[in-house]
């Protein structure tokens, strides 16, 4: 070890792998043949590789006591080898692994590993189920991403009958996605990298598919015509397959009926390239947006900073073939001059899409919200609504609200390694833009930015702002996340005041008027005892919202789904699911935050997703009137 050179990692003289300087080790296999020592030192291992970012919890960095407790040890496992910590848990031994759990959560990993996913499977055969009107299908009810419900099953006058049908445990701490329910089968993820196809009736398992990294997005179903594969025979046949993207960038199909991998895709080579909004599929052709966590990587002083771009890539729902792919950033790529530690900054980087694209059939459009920038080198793509051809992915228009939000994560204004000289605050646009024809206006493209600004633009003069609506305080964690539903005169949307740091604040629902942006009505979220406890209850509507004619469901960080009324914004009905429940599948279900895509309504089933990164749970709850 003679000569280390500071840029590479060097061995301690415990037999651990340590970086010269500290926060992050990238490289696989960083020692051929390294004699690990026979117990590794939780502690020191955490010291070396973890502690800069986490014992100093800040934007999106969980604290340590947050991690300990809100995860289990298996948790820990899955986020450093197929979750969000993998490039951290790069090079790390299994038992180096069981170590910083260990260390981490206070107890070790069981030595039975994660409950059987089968457990509870369906006695019943799966009948073929087609994708049909009323479904729930993808990221927005519709491919314009109203969130709008127009065959509910289920009314206002309902919600008093409204009870719990039946409740799934998903293996992991935290459930991603959200459910689709098509015919007479729910597709949905949760963590833990499975995907399950439910019996909605009962709850059961037909079938799991392990994709071998967490799955992140909405589940998406289509029908696509494939070689008949038992017969070889030219005439090809129609199979249902369901389109899932995982935290690696890897886009997976698989067939509806079996649960057997058809394809599957690397979309962007990047290190940090990963996948979080829903596939969308416009005539023939699906479309996935790419989103990073580059900005977490360039937080290490050593990674080069900075290499991605977010993009659009338009497949063959059938095979996977890439039809094109193209970034939301468009400038070519350049170099500013060395900064304060000598450090040369490549870019423009950024431009992450973290949304399903929005399809405009009448103009041919994709409608595609981007998140920030990482370096200060300028482009005009990043904190956009980009409107590209679904035909040919060409560029139609640019809307960008802030040209100026460069972010890396641990700067905190410093202008050092790779952060920028001028530090953004972190406003994306996180949720899908709403495309909407209101009863009494000309049609409106509805954006939602983590600035907490609503936006209302006009898709027939090249995204014009007609308004904009600052309808809460902006921040890393989203002012406004995963966004709103529309119907023929409003916008209701969630926000949000949390703190990530305390897992506190507050929330609303807020109706805009779509026409002029003007606010309706705005129902704070109730402070609501939490299930888990008065530590760490939020009360901020981070998920996104459903509609349908007379209910407006919104679920929020204290684990309470409630129902609101349209016309005035009070609460007609409210689950607390921050509970524990004996789940169909043999474990108990514990309801957490509720985030992300949270809740679908279809076929007078109303289900809720309950578990976030922010705190944790892994149910899935049915509910239909009188539980039937
Ligand atoms: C560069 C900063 C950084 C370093 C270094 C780092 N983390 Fe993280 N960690 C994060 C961020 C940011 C998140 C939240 C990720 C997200 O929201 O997707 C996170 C999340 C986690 C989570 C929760 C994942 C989940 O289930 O939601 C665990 C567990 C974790 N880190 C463990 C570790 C361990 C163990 C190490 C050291 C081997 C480590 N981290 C090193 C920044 C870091």
């Amino acid at each position: 070890m003679s000569n280390p050179s500071p840029d590479r990692p060097t061995r301690t003289r415990h037999g651990l792998i340590a970086c010269a300087r500290l926060v992050l080790c990238f490289a696989p296999a960083l020692l051929p043949g390294a004699v690990i020592a026979a117990a590794p030192d939780g502690a020191a291992l955490f010291a070396e590789r973890c502690a800069a970012c986490h014992d100093h919890a800040s934007d999106r960095i969980p604290s340590t006591v947050y991690l300990a407790t809100t995860r289990s040890p298996e948790d820990v496992i899955d986020a450093l080898t197929r979750g969000a910590m993998q490039a951290q848990g790069t090079g790390l031994t299994a038992e180096e692994r069981v170590a910083l759990a260990t260390h981490l959560t206070g107890r070790p990993p069981s030595a039975g590993g994660r409950a059987d996913p089968m457990a509870n499977r369906c006695s019943q055969p799966l009948e073929p189920t087609h994708v049909q009107s009323g479904d729930s299908n993808g990221w927005g009810m519709d491919r314009q991403n109203t969130r709008f419900q127009s065959q509910p099953g289920l009314t206002a006058a309902d919600l008093p009958r409204l009870k719990l049908k039946w409740v799934f445990a998903f293996p992991g701490a935290v459930v991603y996605g959200q459910p689709a329910l098509v015919g007479k089968q729910i597709l949905t993820s949760g963590s833990g990298g499975y995907l399950f196809s439910l019996d909605p009736n009962s709850g059961c398992t037909h079938w799991v598919y392990n994709a071998g990294a967490t799955l992140r997005t909405p589940s998406l179903v289509g029908s696509v015509k494939l070689p008949h594969a038992k017969h070889h025979t030219t005439q090809p046949t129609t199979r249902q397959l369901v389109w899932i993207g995982d935290d690696k960038g890897t886009l997976h199909a698989v067939d509806t009926q079996t649960g057997t991998l058809v394809w599957k895709r690397r979309l962007d080579e990047h290190l940090a390239a990963r996948l979080l909004g829903a596939p969308t599929l416009y005539h023939g052709v699906l479309y996935q947006p790419v989103s990073s966590l580059e900005e977490v990587y360039a937080a290490n002083p050593q990674y080069p900073c900075c290499s991605f771009r977010g993009s659009i890539v338009a497949l063959d729902p059938a095979t996977g073939r890439v039809l094109w792919k193209k970034t939301t950033i468009q400038e070519p790529w350049s170099d500013l001059p060395k900064n304060e530690s000598g450090k040369v900054i490549r870019g423009p980087a950024g431009g992450s899409v973290f949304s399903s694209p929005t399809v405009d059939p009448e103009r041919n459009l994709l409608y595609v919200g981007s998140g920030d920038s990482y370096t200060n080198v300028k482009t005009a793509s990043t904190d956009a609504i980009i409107a590209m051809n679904a035909t040919t992915g060409a560029r139609v228009w640019t809307h960008q609200v802030d040209p100026n939000d460069a972010w890396i994560m641990l700067c905190n204004g410093r202008s050092v390694d790779n952060c920028p000289s001028e530090l953004g605050p972190d406003f994306d646009f996180s949720a899908s833009p709403i495309l909407v024809k209101p009863t009494h206006g000309p049609q409106m493209l509805i954006a939602a930015s983590k600035s907490g600004a609503v936006y209302g633009l006009d898709p027939a003069h090249g995204g014009k702002a007609l308004w904009m609506r600052s309808i809460v305080k902006g921040s890393s964690n989203g002012g406004i996340l995963w966004g709103g539903a529309v119907d023929g005169t409003t916008a209701y949307i969630g926000t949000s005041e949390y703190d990530l740091a305390s897992g506190t604040g507050g929330g609303a629902l807020v109706a805009l008027d779509l026409v002029t942006g003007a606010i309706r009505w705005q129902t704070p979220t109730p402070a609501s005892p939490c299930g888990w406890g008065p530590a760490r209850c939020g009360h901020s509507v981070l998920a996104a919202v459903t509609a349908t004619a007379d209910i407006i469901f919104a679920g929020a960080m204290d684990g309470h789904i409630r129902a609101y009324a349209p016309t005035d914004g009070h609460i007609l009905w409210e689950f607390d699911v921050s509970q524990r429940f004996d789940a169909v599948n043999g474990v108990t279900a514990t309801g957490g935050g509720i985030d992300y895509g949270g809740q679908v309504l279809v076929q007078g089933l109303l289900l809720v997703q309950s578990g976030s990164p922010r705190q944790r749970g892994n149910a899935l709850l049915a509910f239909s009137v009188d539980g039937q």
